[in-house]
């Protein structure tokens, strides 16, 4: 612990928000909600675990019935539905079409206004899906257990790959648009893929960006690593049209509109997978240099992202969607594509930028496709608020339930979100979890628990959070006292391990407290989040923020040691280290603190440079808000870098007692510089 002390973390600049009061769901929400009936918690006991999750189960369609619930044999890889067969494109689009063929699956809501939408029918879904999956099949030879990496902008062509690699069972690794060539390539060479799904270019903030160069780059950087990527496939964003001034290379790219046509017709049996089989790998940062890919299952995510669409976001076959975040993101995976889709829903896949052309734009999508279910991040609430706050008044829509996730909202920023952008007619659930859980941790259940702004609210049903302390004591509920929170039990949306390094999976999320190594009971291994949590004495808990060396830039999470090591390729760069910075948009920004080589002296072009490095190794999204070339680092006695110390300069907090530290007068110094 003395290690991850000296580390920054979220927790340790966390706001300490008031108690707030309550807020009651509207009747007319509870009137029609999914999921109101007040037994759920009893049936959802401890005590039911883990006989409850049938249910969850239930709501899918199976080839074969599971024979075990819960295999936990082999702790912590616990396995769900085993025996038990099943196709997630099935589930998302063949089921819905006796009843709904004619239903709109998806709406591609271009960021031009001048372009028009495009509604894709569940039966329009199901053609473009089998098509996709035949050439991929059959021309390309995927086959069930490849991986494939996508690396796409916000388009329906995005959703359709990733249900056709669903149908043949062929694992997608979909790396957010926004990423550099270089995390492109990272994540290729790590899942060992060979074919990558790309698009030419796509429209943000009102630009085109050329899309197809990372292509390019990611093959060569790939080809550098000792790997090939031996087949790169690219979809025109505006069909027909190839718009990317880098050429298609001979052998191994190909336009994939020029040759879909042949699949015309085609019908692909969806393949046969069990349950724990893969779905998918979704990379998230941790506390080492290396991005991670969580590796989610077939039937345990599933089941699990259906039943929180149902029960949490209380999505229903007649509602109109949108989830403004990225389908990068593992909440684009669970809630714009494999949760609504799998309810019959009809879920909106937004090209463009929140504030494209103007600040009214979302409210005046809403109106306009009569949206009735809103789900965003605190950071793009904050950045509507900021730039249009009385923009929603001006538009007629009305949701039903909002949803906030990805990172702590104020509570201030809250009732701006529910008084003036749901216009007190609407539930909202501010939804903790992570990429590693599938689907929700902790969220009210809307119609049956009251809001607390700041606050998440008690465990899903199902779900059994608990804070321990860095004993492993457990700090019950109403201290004030902020710990470790962990889930007590496991659950179908858990991740299935780190993809190829089982080892890490241990260390990470199951070592911190498991109570007995050897021990093949479920109540031995709690699950560690990694975040710090303050439970009242309502139940409801209160997330801190992250205590390892991850940060959350914008709901975005980001490893510093990634954001360093980028710091460190600067020629004349001695040491870096980066500290979370409290920023009004953002939540939190990265700055660097960095120390030269003796003798290189420190200039605007460096630290423009080490910007550069940054937005160019991992993307924009990492962009440090400010980078201080500084005479030395602040250490300890033994040489570690106190980031905590220099995030508290950045922070305009107190510093403590520094006068142990080997170099105590450079504090100071530093302090001079950043504070001026
Ligand atoms: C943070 C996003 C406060 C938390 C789904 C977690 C939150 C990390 C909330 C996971 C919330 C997520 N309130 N903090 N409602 N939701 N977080 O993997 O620190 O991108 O560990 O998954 O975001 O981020 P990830």
């Amino acid at each position: 612990m003395a290690d991850q002390q000296s580390e920054v973390s979220a927790t340790e600049i966390a706001v300490h928000w008031q108690e707030e009061e309550y807020y009651e769901a509207p009747a007319s929400f509870v009137a029609q909600a999914n999921l109101t009936d007040p037994t759920v918690y009893e049936r959802f006991s401890l005590e039911n675990f883990p006989n409850y999750y049938r249910e969850f189960g239930e709501m899918l369609d199976w080839y074969k019935p599971w024979d075990t619930l819960l295999d936990s044999t082999n702790p912590p890889f616990w396995r769900w539905f085993v025996g038990g067969e099943l196709n997630a494109s099935y589930n998302c689009i063949d089921r819905h079409l006796e009843k709904n063929k004619n239903k709109t699956a998806l709406y591609f809501v271009p960021e031009s206004e001048h372009d028009p939408i495009e509604a894709i029918t569940y039966q329009e879904l199901f053609v473009r899906v089998n098509e996709l999956a035949a050439y991929l099949r059959d021309s390309i030879g995927l086959r069930r257990g490849d991986r494939v990496t996508v690396h796409m902008p916000m388009v329906a062509e995005l959703a359709v790959t990733m249900l056709a690699c669903a149908r043949l069972g062929v694992i997608h690794s979909v790396v957010f648009g926004g990423f550099s060539a270089q995390a492109c390539a990272d994540r290729v060479v790590d899942s060992g893929s060979t074919v990558l799904i790309t698009m030419d270019g796509y429209w943000r903030d009102g630009k085109w960006l050329d899309h197809k160069e990372k292509a390019d780059q990611a093959a060569a950087l790939v080809h550098e690593a000792g790997r090939e990527l031996e087949k790169v496939l690219i979809f025109e964003r505006h069909p027909g049209e190839y718009r990317s001034s880098f050429s298609v290379v001979d052998g191994r790219d190909i336009v994939v509109n020029d040759v879909i046509g042949q699949y015309k017709g085609k019908r692909v049996d969806p393949e046969r997978m069990k349950a724990e089989d893969t779905l998918f790998l979704m990379y998230t940062s941790g506390s080492t240099g290396k991005p991670k890919a969580a590796q989610h299952s077939t039937g345990g995510y599933l089941s699990y992202v259906t039943a929180m669409s149902k029960y949490i976001l209380d999505v229903k076959p007649t509602d109109v969607y949108w989830c403004m975040a990225d389908i990068g993101w593992i909440t684009g995976h669970s809630f714009i594509v494999y949760g609504p889709l799998s309810l019959g829903a009809s879920s909106i896949i937004y090209e463009g930028v929140p504030t494209y052309p103007d600040a009214g734009r979302p409210w005046r999508l809403a109106e306009q496709m009569d949206i009735n279910i809103f789900h965003t991040s605190p950071t793009a609430i904050r950045s509507l608020r900021k730039v249009g706050p009385d923009e929603p008044a001006k538009y007629n829509y009305h949701f039903k339930l909002m949803v906030t996730v990805g990172e702590p909202i104020e509570p201030d920023v809250w009732r701006w979100y529910y008084n003036v952008v749901g216009k007190r007619e609407a539930a909202v659930v501010d939804t903790y979890w992570q990429t590693e859980n599938g689907g929700f941790l902790c969220s009210t259940v809307p119609a049956l628990k009251p809001m607390k702004p700041g606050s998440a609210g008690p465990g899903v049903p199902g779900i059994h959070p608990v804070i321990y302390d860095d004993e492993g004591n457990e700090i019950p509920p109403g201290t004030g006292k902020g710990g470790n929170i962990c889930i007590r039990n496991p659950w179908p949306g858990s991740m299935l391990g780190i993809w190829g390094d089982p080892d890490r999976y241990v260390a990470t999320y199951y070592s911190r407290y498991c109570k007995d190594r050897n021990s093949k009971d479920w109540r031995d291994w709690p699950y560690f989040a990694g975040d710090g949590a303050m439970l009242a004495a309502d139940g409801y808990f209160r997330i801190l923020g992250r205590i390892d060396d991850v940060i959350n830039v914008a709901g975005h999470r980001l490893g510093t040691k990634e954001i360093e090591s980028a710091t460190l390729k600067v020629s004349g760069v001695a040491e870096a280290a980066v500290v979370a910075a409290h920023d009004e948009i953002k939540g939190i920004s990265p700055e660097i603190f960095v120390s030269l080589q003796p003798g290189v002296s420190p200039s605007d072009e460096l630290g423009q440079q080490i910007v550069d490095s940054v937005v160019r190794e991992i993307g924009p999204i990492a962009r440090p808000r400010k980078v201080w070339l500084v005479p030395d680092l602040p250490k300890t006695r033994s040489g570690k870098i106190m980031r905590r110390v220099l995030a508290s300069i950045s922070n305009d907090s107190d510093v403590g007692d520094v006068t142990s530290l080997a170099n105590p007068e450079i504090v100071e110094a530093i302090r001079e510089m950043v504070q001026r």
